[in-house]
């Protein structure tokens, strides 16, 4: 079908239309032409009106016939028994049924029987048109929903492993702006405690980014659409007294909350279509079918954060706790986390593995547990018995953390986190890059807070004097890697403001 109405080969098939004029030319005495709606042959019967098709093309019946607005209308011509009846597709003519008697009638008699057969033909002709506009109409909405479905699932998918915020809402931008291109997308989140929408993505035309804005509780548009949880389409946003302007030029607006049962988690706002034309509510129907999607990651999201907070300040209770044990490695796992974490950032790891290495580092020491208190406190040297006692707690921690299945891709890096660069560590001697390189981090971060920590029988040196000493065993103790990024971060001053 080409955009607009539909053609008559468009409502009924060819061949079905070509059994229709055969048919109807056997079993009335006629010959019939069927024209489209510039006056050009669809389908004729196969004698007689062809050439008089041809001759009467220009002719006034054919035009009359042509703009006829009334679907009951038959024209007859004045001299021949030539009849013309309009077809029609949703009120408008799309078509003409040319019917040409082969025995003209003299009297009125013939004539009402020839416009009572000329109707009947019509009518028959009429049903099949409507019948075909039926269907084509209903194969559109069945692909229609199918694409529609096949959209909504793509974007379950894409969004069923996302835990990240900025990930959701970038996949959920995406997809509102391939459906819907328009000037801007703005994707606000609502602070669950404040209620003030915060935008997260805030886009132009070409990727074009907006400054970030926030609106109040039940401020502009957005924010009634937040509270009642009904979405709006606004032909001219100049004309509603509640818009607050939000940094770029808007005239129409589609504002969709994304909501999960009474709970509004935030707004998706789609201002100005490219194309200069209003919103629809198709279009409204398709952005609420994906805030539908959004708002349920966006709950998964939250509470898998809230799980992993909890998770965490477990562990780092249960940590400080080990740690408090000894006074002088107060806060050590703390310490040794934040700067592992961004020691692997300075590497250039990805977030992910960032915040691995961050917990494995906060969990580094957990088998001090394992150590006698008489070796672990005691405030001076270790004898070399005591030593081999000390030197076991890499195991220890080994084998608690093998206890925790959401443990276990960090136990070989608490593991080997005594290594030495140069094979000379514990508990297996690796050396270089077979030691994991988590465990390399943790042993530079390990060593700098060791480092800078008082101990019984030592003030804590310098930040300088520490990094004089990583630097002297580059290489030797440490991957050289690991301390040119300590080096970088240090001169960049990410090491100001760790727990003390
Ligand atoms: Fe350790
Ligand atoms: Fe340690």
């Amino acid at each position: 079908m080409t955009a607009g109405l539909p053609t008559i080969p468009d409502l009924i098939h060819p061949e079905r239309l070509k059994k229709f004029v055969q048919q109807t030319a056997e079993n009335h005495p006629v010959s019939l032409a069927i024209l489209s709606v510039d006056g050009k042959p669809v389908s004729t019967s196969d004698v007689g009106l062809p050439p008089t098709v041809e001759l009467l093309l220009d002719s006034d019946l054919i035009r009359r016939g042509l703009e006829l607005r009334r679907p009951d209308t038959i024209l007859r011509h004045p001299s021949t028994p030539l009849y013309a009846a309009p077809l029609f597709c949703q009120e408008t003519a799309i078509g003409l049924l040319l019917l040409r008697f082969r025995d003209a009638g003299a009297d009125t008699a013939s004539r009402g029987q020839e416009e009572r057969e000329s109707r009947q033909i019509r009518d028959h002709l009429q049903d099949l048109l409507t019948a075909g506009y039926e269907l084509l109409n209903l194969s559109a909405e069945i692909v229609r929903s199918y694409e529609e479905l096949a959209l909504l699932y793509d974007l379950s998918i894409k969004l069923s492993a996302q835990s990240d915020l900025d990930r959701i809402c970038a996949i959920v931008a995406d997809e509102v702006q391939s459906i819907l291109p328009a000037k801007n997308l703005a994707i606000l989140l609502a602070d669950a405690k404040t209620e003030m929408l915060r935008s997260q993505t805030a886009v132009g035309r070409e990727g074009h980014r907006h400054p970030p804005f926030q609106l109040e509780p039940g401020r502009g548009i957005a924010g009634r659409v937040a509270q009642s949880g009904q979405p709006l389409i606004i032909c001219d946003v100049g004309q509603d007294p509640g818009f607050v302007p939000v940094g770029y030029p808007i005239t129409s607006l589609l504002c969709v909350p994304m909501t999960l049962g009474r709970k509004t988690m935030g707004i998706i706002n789609v201002s100005d279509k490219l194309d200069g034309k209003e919103f629809t509510t198709y279009e409204l129907k398709l952005i609420m079918a994906i805030a539908a999607e959004a708002a349920v990651a966006l709950e998964n999201a939250r509470l898998f954060s809230e799980v992993k907070d909890l998770f965490l300040s477990s562990v780092k209770s249960l940590v400080m706790a080990i740690d408090a044990k000894d006074p002088y490695t107060h806060l050590h796992s703390l310490r040794v986390s934040e700067v592992s974490a961004i020691l692997a950032d300075e590497i250039g790891l990805s977030a992910l593995e960032v915040e691995q290495i961050k917990l494995a580092a906060l969990l580094h020491d957990i088998g001090k547990i394992g150590v006698p208190e008489r070796v672990l406190l005691k405030p001076d040297k270790l004898t070399a018995p005591e030593w081999e006692i000390m030197k076991q707690h890499p195991l220890h921690s080994v084998h608690i953390l093998e206890q925790v299945k959401q443990f276990s891709h960090l136990v070989k890096w608490v593991r080997h986190e005594h290594e030495h660069y140069n094979g000379m560590g514990y508990p297996d001697q690796l050396k270089g890059n077979t030691i994991p390189l988590p465990s390399r981090i943790i042993a530079v971060a390990d060593a700098y807070d060791a480092l800078t920590s008082d101990r019984y029988y030592r003030k804590g040196r310098s930040e300088e004097k520490a990094v004089q000493v990583l630097r002297k065993d580059s290489g030797i103790q440490f991957d050289p890697e690991v301390i040119r990024a300590f080096v970088s971060a240090y001169q960049k001053g990410r090491f100001k403001g760790l727990p003390a």
